[in-house]
């Protein structure tokens, strides 16, 4: 599964990304808004700093809107995804971008049939927002495997890109359930390594070796 960090504060990108564990990034609005700088500037610097999709997402929501708004975000860089609402007009816009050759990522995604319409649609990710699937008292796994199932009955090749995660737990079940791609806010990429048995047992090593004066000489 590749990771994708959900944040589109740059200098964040930057700091994670240094780990070379980082494949791409995913933006929106909100975070965007975060950040207090221009949406198309960030965008640039972090298509420059992660190896992978890095996804932009358009702010009408009209389907004339999207394609404008496309046609600038297609110019930031090879790797820029264009992302676009489950909506008729962005499904439009993913058809037509995806035909020239652009990456789309079809995003606010809660029902099984809704990815089947993305992938139709020849999206390249679709992304399912798990944990507000969860927030609104339904499966978000649930969410994740139907997907799968659907895309391997029909030989679907877009990538579920599995959003809105919010805990250690949702990425081992989307590593458990084929996940494509895992998209997350850097504290739980920080934490993905945590194990408190980890740390206490490196503790001991450097304890016991400085004990016993155990050292590697070059
Ligand atoms: O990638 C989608 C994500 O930003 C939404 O996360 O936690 O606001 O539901 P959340």
């Amino acid at each position: 599964m590749k990771i994708f960090l959900d944040t589109a504060d740059v200098a964040e990108i930057r700091e994670y990304a240094a780990s070379g564990l980082v494949d791409g990034v995913t933006t929106n609005p909100s975070l965007a808004a975060k950040t207090g700088r221009d949406y198309v500037e960030s965008l640039k610097e972090i298509c420059s700093i992660v190896p992978g999709a890095v996804s932009g997402e358009v702010l009408a929501t009209d389907y004339d809107g999207m394609m404008k708004e496309a046609a600038v975000l297609t110019k930031i860089a090879k790797n820029i995804a264009v992302k676009v609402p489950l909506t008729w007009d962005g499904l439009k816009a993913c058809a037509a971008l995806a035909k020239d050759g652009t990456m789309v990522n079809v995003t606010l995604c809660f029902s099984p049939v809704q990815a089947w319409m993305a992938a139709k649609a020849g999206a390249s990710f679709i992304s399912p927002f798990i944990g507000r699937v969860d927030d609104a008292g339904e499966d978000g796994m649930g969410l994740i495997r139907d997907i799968r199932a659907i895309y391997d009955n029909y030989g679907f090749k877009t990538e579920i890109l599995a959003a809105s995660i919010r805990s250690i737990s949702h990425v081992r079940e989307c590593l458990l359930a084929g996940a494509d791609v895992g998209t997350m806010p850097s504290d739980i990429f920080k934490k993905l390594i945590s194990h408190p048995l980890t740390d206490k047992g490196l503790a001991a090593f450097v304890a016991d070796a400085k004990k016993a004066n155990v050292v590697i000489k070059g």
